[in-house]
């Protein structure tokens, strides 16, 4: 069906223009693909959907870090009781790692390393907290708190809180006092160098910077996931996914001082789903091509979002200089509440306190479809599609948009990108389907067009 509209949707573009005929029918794939791309879930039977360990795993090898000596009051140094407990639980098949609720463990920044033996369970039922002076943060350790590696088929869970007690990093951000020197701060959990990961029911809060990275790794599923930290704490991106391919987010609240998801370089088949943001800057692809570096982010598709009061909402940001390419995001079934940038790509992000120079070098942008995004934009320009004037982005669709400001107009910014709308849009984004390089909503030819298309015409539901 949706195929028949299409096709005398582009046959009308053909008749009213001649395009050339096989470009349209190129579109036609493109959009097909755009639409359809899936990103596999993957089934691992390993994990059942629900194992609480206290009735399932009977069978189960219970190893508890009180049994290692672990105070759990908050203030006594529990480092040494979680490597222990770690090092019995990694090598015993079928264990389970228990952090008792209702206790509060002080742990140091620690690698928890594997490859461990089969089946582990590591069971977060309480709080683990970070000492909170950065000076007297291991040396050794200078960006990471809790940091697991070369695990493959564990599962994490619980309900229990993992702390980063980073307000006193946060006071010694270059963001928050330009007179502090800008160096970076610790991730509170990262997963690195692991397959068949599973992340279920945690809460992760007030890390020192990131809350959760996920890198170097393969089908990660993150689930029933929060994160917060306050609006004003300086770079505490939610999860954020470096080097990753087969990653599923299901379910999680974030709301932080940066980006909720943050996907950057050497990550695809990255999929979103329901997810709520806000505070924060929003749902980001990059930053990528930060001092001339290559980018490649591929397959990435959001499904089901809420942003409320974020600085942005779909952002795919890149440097200056870079190389590389971002291409197959589709974003649907979005809902923004005084979001302040709906829609965006900044081709021209510069995160620095130095001026950052235009180069002929850019990260490549294509194949990006948004389709079903809806609410309120505290900005002008809901949507906003500034690309490199060398490297111009290409295939931009944009479908079912609807876009308004409690007080005023909204308006589509293009500078060199391209692609089209079909079904509502509003604004609308007729620049997209204009050659010119910078495009105000002031082309006859878009005019005309939209007179030849009957709005019903053009088929809406997908
Ligand atoms: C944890 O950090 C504190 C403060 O730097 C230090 O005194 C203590 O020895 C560390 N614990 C371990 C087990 O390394
Ligand atoms: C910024 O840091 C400097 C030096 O540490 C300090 O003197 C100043 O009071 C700080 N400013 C604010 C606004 O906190
Ligand atoms: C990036 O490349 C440009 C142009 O070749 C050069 O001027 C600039 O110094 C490079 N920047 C870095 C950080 O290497
Ligand atoms: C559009 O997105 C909203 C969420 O913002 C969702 O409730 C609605 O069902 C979606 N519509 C369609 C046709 O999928
Ligand atoms: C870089 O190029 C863009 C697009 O042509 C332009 O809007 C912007 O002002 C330029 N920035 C600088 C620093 O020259
Ligand atoms: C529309 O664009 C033409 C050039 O393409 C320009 O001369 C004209 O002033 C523009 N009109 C408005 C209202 O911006």
């Amino acid at each position: 069906m949706f195929k028949f509209f299409l096709v005398s949707f582009l046959g009308l573009l053909i008749a009213a223009h001649g395009v050339a005929e096989n470009r349209v029918y190129d579109d036609i794939a493109m959009i097909e693909e755009l639409e359809s791309f899936d990103i596999e879930e993957g089934n691992d039977v390993e994990f059942s959907e629900s194992p609480l360990w206290t009735s399932e795993h009977v069978s189960k090898i219970l190893v508890n870090v009180d049994a290692f000596g672990a105070a759990g009051d908050g203030v006594a140094d529990d480092t040494q009781a979680f490597l222990s407990a770690w090092d019995k639980a990694c090598s015993t098949p079928k264990s389970v790692l228990l952090v008792p609720q209702g206790r509060s463990y002080l742990v140091n920044a620690t690698r928890f390393k594997g490859p461990c033996a089969d089946k582990l369970l590591i069971q977060i039922d309480g709080t683990i907290v970070a000492p909170d002076e950065p000076k007297n943060w291991d040396p050794k350790n200078p960006r990471n708190w809790l940091d697991f590696s070369k695990l493959k088929g564990v599962l994490f869970q619980g309900g229990g809180i993992i702390d980063g007690s980073g307000s006193k990093w946060w006071a010694s951000s270059c963001k928050r006092n330009k007179s502090n020197p800008c160096r970076g701060a610790p991730t509170a959990l990262t997963i690195d160098s692991s397959s068949s990961v599973w992340v279920k029911g945690l809460t992760i809060q007030n890390s020192q910077q990131m809350h959760f990275t996920i890198s170097r790794s393969q089908s990660v599923r993150i689930i029933d996931v929060q994160v917060s930290a306050p609006e004003d704490s300086p770079n505490t991106d939610g999860i954020h996914i470096t080097d990753s391919t087969n990653v599923l987010l299901q379910n999680c609240k974030i709301g932080t001082g940066d980006d909720c998801i943050s996907i950057v370089s050497g990550s695809s088949n990255i999929k979103m789903k329901t997810i709520y943001c806000g505070p924060g800057h929003g749902i980001s692809i990059g930053s990528l091509g930060k001092d001339n570096s290559s980018g490649i982010v591929t397959k990435v598709v959001l499904d089901s979002a809420f942003l409320r009061g974020t600085t942005n909402g779909l952002r795919i940001k890149t440097w200056q200089g870079g190389s590389g390419f971002v291409r197959a995001v589709r974003y649907q079934n979005v809902r923004m509440e005084d979001v302040a940038n709906p829609i965006l790509i900044d081709q021209f992000y510069c995160d620095s306190p130095n001026e950052c120079k235009n180069q002929t070098s850019a990260v490549q942008i294509s194949q990006i479809m948004y389709r079903n995004i809806s609410g309120t934009t505290k900005s002008a320009k809901a949507m906003k599609f500034a690309c490199s004037d060398s490297f111009p982005c290409n295939n931009i669709v944009v479908s079912n948009i609807n876009l308004e400001k409690k007080d005023g107009t909204v308006e589509t910014y293009c500078n060199s990108a391209t692609g089209f709308g079909y079904g509502t849009v509003h604004p609308a984004a007729d620049c997209l389907s204009s050659s010119d390089k910078e495009c105000i909503i002031n082309n006859t030819e878009n005019e005309e067009l939209a007179e030849a298309i009957p709005e019903d015409l053009v088929h809406t539901e997908l």
